[in-house]
């Protein structure tokens, strides 16, 4: 099973300092934001991790990074030349999935402290064709993608809404989702949304659509570190985790 981390995009709440360094790679304790989601990956035994970058701090990627022998796993990179949405990003990856391969992508700003392994393994056993995703239960639910269950088969997802302004469930669909090549299809099938971006929400919805949305719900920290605030929490919640 690959892996693939989605670190591109233009970290705007985090102005001024992504002016300077891409957002994945500011430091959350003694580590670069990067190193976190390498590290839930490389111990739920996913190697092979694909990177999506933009040009911006590119070079000091691949200076930190390397290859990834230093940290135990085999990474490449793509870069994303414009900002076109998390589908756009994760499309990138499709000449590094083989025919039927499942795979976990991770969006880059999202930092965790649950071991993903026993939510792999039940992702290798769902049917081929068929999505996985990971909720964490929020108190303010409005900035997230919001699922809504299906009350006829309660561990399938109905459908997700992205950010509504009055959420029916208090949980998030947070940037972990689990998929095989089916997925780089319905992405040549959505359009761009309101603001011009290709919504993974729409993906999912596909999935969810036609009976193949799971779920698992993350039980220890959570947050996509996305602004100041977070990034301070996240420094003391991740203290530890890493050597
Ligand atoms: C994205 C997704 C959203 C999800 C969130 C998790 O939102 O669109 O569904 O809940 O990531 O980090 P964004 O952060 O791009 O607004």
């Amino acid at each position: 099973m690959k892996g693939v981390i989605l670190a591109g995009g233009t970290g705007t709440r985090l102005y001024p300092l992504t002016r300077l360094i891409n957002k994945h790679l500011i430091p959350v304790g003694k580590h670069p934001m990067i190193m976190y989601g390498i590290d839930r990956l490389r111990q739920a035994g996913i190697e092979e991790i694909l990177i999506v970058i933009n040009k911006h701090s590119a070079g000091l990627y691949t200076e930190y990074l390397g290859g990834g022998a230093d940290h135990g796993v085999k990474l490449t990179y793509r870069i994303q030349e414009k900002a076109g949405g998390i589908a756009e990003a994760l499309d990138l990856a499709t000449s590094s999935i083989l025919p039927g391969e499942k795979f976990v992508v991770l969006l880059g700003d999202n930092l965790f402290s649950d071991d993903l392994k026993p939510y792999v393994d039940r992702y290798l056993q769902q049917p081929a064709g068929t999505a996985r995703v990971l909720l964490k239960k929020v108190d303010d639910a409005r900035r997230y993608g919001v699922p809504v269950f299906d009350p006829q088969h309660p561990e399938r997802i109905s459908y997700i809404e992205e950010k509504p302004s009055d959420p029916k469930t208090s949980y998030c669909v947070t940037g972990i989702y689990m998929y095989d090549d089916h997925v780089f299809n319905l992405i040549q099938n959505i359009a761009p949304s309101a603001r011009g971006e290709l919504e993974i929400t729409d993906v999912n919805n596909h999935y969810a659509a036609a009976g193949g949305l799971e779920y698992d719900i993350l039980q220890k920290y959570w947050s996509d570190a996305g602004t100041f605030q977070s990034l301070q929490e996240a420094a003391i919640r991740m203290k530890g985790q890493l050597p």
